[in-house]
């Protein structure tokens, strides 16, 4: 039995799949809040790439992946398939545990699979300049590498919490050549007004963005790329899935699990959508099961509400239909920062309300339990947003003991955690508070949105 199942360089796929023409349902519509219909896309083109723009509301299944985007991806791409036998044992199960290991990557994460391509279509389109957010640091990290390999300067605002629990990360996106600014910042307008009320704001996601955007379109030839949530980001991410099934083809084995975890979504969506594409065309050997993990402190898929909402906390984004926390959610300070987004990709949270993609949640003590518990069985120090993922395997596999299934079980380990120590650190320490986030907060700002834009519960898109 093979450890790990890896691929040729020849057999990386050559096309992403494209999940929008497969979808239970039609995606319902991003919505231009001043006209109270959907968007039309040439508005986004100040903001995001064209062809980025064209890629979002594709109905082709299948996109050629640009022979550049492949040439980079070389560099880390095929990824292992790797089984958990250690893991396995130490359980004593029966389970058949798979992790698709992507933090071999330079910057550690799957996140350089869409950076890598986003920074092509803006450098073929002559844009000089990009700006984004980060959260855990994954995402700016990849897209600081990509800048460097296409020649483009990057900004990135880090969300402040992660900018000092994190040092390190801010020093990998400058060897890579990024500006990184601590967000709130004072380089924006939305940035100086959330610290003139709250100078000690730890920051957001939320805030974040709204200051990369306003970066964006308040400088030439400049343009926001985003790591997570839409379309395009997903599309690019299914690389993973893509592989990893060819790779179960090559031992003859099929997943009875796909489990992964949500910040956004583009990790679980990247490594589940080929096998959901299986299922809707009745290729699917099994009825594998779709798992998305996400943190107590940040319950969107089991606790948000399925509304339109903005993306960010300064409303400058178009209303997205999407299982939210509010736009103005402040998250508490959990390790896991890739995790700590409001709302999670359309397509993924439409499929989560059509009952094909389940929820779980964990808090970020238990996510380190079995972090720990992986990182002594397999060797790889997991990153925090991952964990959340280990600790739903662990107990699945154990639960398989109990009732001696064997069943196949697949996860995205879609980053290392070596820049996480300072979270381990904590764990070691006895520091690492259990957060929950309350339900009636989540109805509160709901509800602050609705009553403020009551047009939102006629629009007739989300059925
Ligand atoms: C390692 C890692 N995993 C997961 C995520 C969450 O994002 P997504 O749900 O889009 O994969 C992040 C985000 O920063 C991340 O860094």
């Amino acid at each position: 039995m093979a450890k790990k199942i890896i691929l040729g360089e020849e057999e990386v796929p050559r096309q992403w799949y494209n999940v929008l023409p497969d979808l239970p349902k039609p995606l319902p519509p991003p919505i231009d809040p001043s006209t109270k219909e959907p968007i039309k896309p040439e508005i986004l083109e100040r903001v995001f790439a064209k062809e980025l723009i064209k890629q979002e509301v594709s109905q082709d299944r299948w996109i050629d992946i640009p022979e550049e985007v492949l040439e980079v991806y070389r560099i880390w791409r095929p990824t292992p398939l790797i089984r958990a036998t250690n893991l396995e044992k130490h359980l004593k199960t029966p389970a058949k545990i798979y992790y698709k290991y992507e933090g071999v990557s330079p910057p550690g994460s799957h996140k350089p699979n869409t950076a890598v391509a986003q920074a092509y279509y803006n450098m073929k389109q002559g844009i000089e300049r990009l700006t984004t957010e980060t959260g855990a640091g994954q995402w700016g990290s990849a897209l600081s590498f990509a800048g460097s390999l296409f020649d483009l300067s990057i900004a990135v605002y880090m969300v402040k919490v992660s900018y000092e629990q994190k040092p390190y990360r801010k020093s990998l996106m400058q060897t890579w050549g990024a500006d990184v600014i601590a967000s709130p910042s004072n380089r924006t307008s939305f940035g100086k007004r959330v610290l003139e009320s709250d100078p000690e704001n730890p920051g957001s996601l939320g805030i974040a963005i709204s200051e990369a955007i306003e970066d964006a379109v308040t400088h030439e030839n400049t343009r926001y790329t985003l790591g997570s949530v839409l379309n395009h980001v997903l599309l690019h991410q299914t690389i993973q899935g893509l592989e990893t099934k060819k790779q179960f083809e090559s031992i003859d084995e099929y997943p009875d699990i796909v489990a992964g975890c949500v910040g956004g979504g583009s990790s679980f969506s990247g490594l589940m959508f080929p096998f959901y594409y299986d299922k809707v065309k009745g290729k699917a050997p099994k009825d594998t099961k779709f798992v998305a993990t996400e943190p107590t402190a940040c319950p969107t898929l089991t606790k948000g509400i399925y509304t339109y909402d903005f993306g960010d906390t300064a409303r400058m984004t178009p209303l997205l239909p999407m299982y939210s926390l509010g736009c103005d959610f402040m998250p508490a300070p959990i390790h896991a920062g890739g995790l700590r987004y409001h709302g999670d990709a359309p397509a993924l949270c439409l499929l989560a309300k059509e009952g094909v993609v389940d929820a779980v949640a964990f808090d970020q003590v238990s996510v380190f339990d079995a972090a720990v518990t992986f990182a002594r069985t397999e060797g790889f120090v997991p990153a925090p947003e991952p964990s959340h993922t280990i600790r739903y395997v662990i107990d699945e596999a154990l639960r398989c003991k109990e009732t001696g299934e064997e069943k196949v079980i697949v996860f995205n380990l879609c980053g290392h955690g070596c820049f996480d120590m300072h979270a381990y650190d904590e764990y070691f320490g006895g520091k690492l508070p259990r957060w929950e986030y309350p339900e009636d907060k989540i109805k509160e700002s709901i509800e602050k949105l609705q009553k403020e834009l009551p047009w939102i519960k006629e629009l007739p898109y989300l059925g």
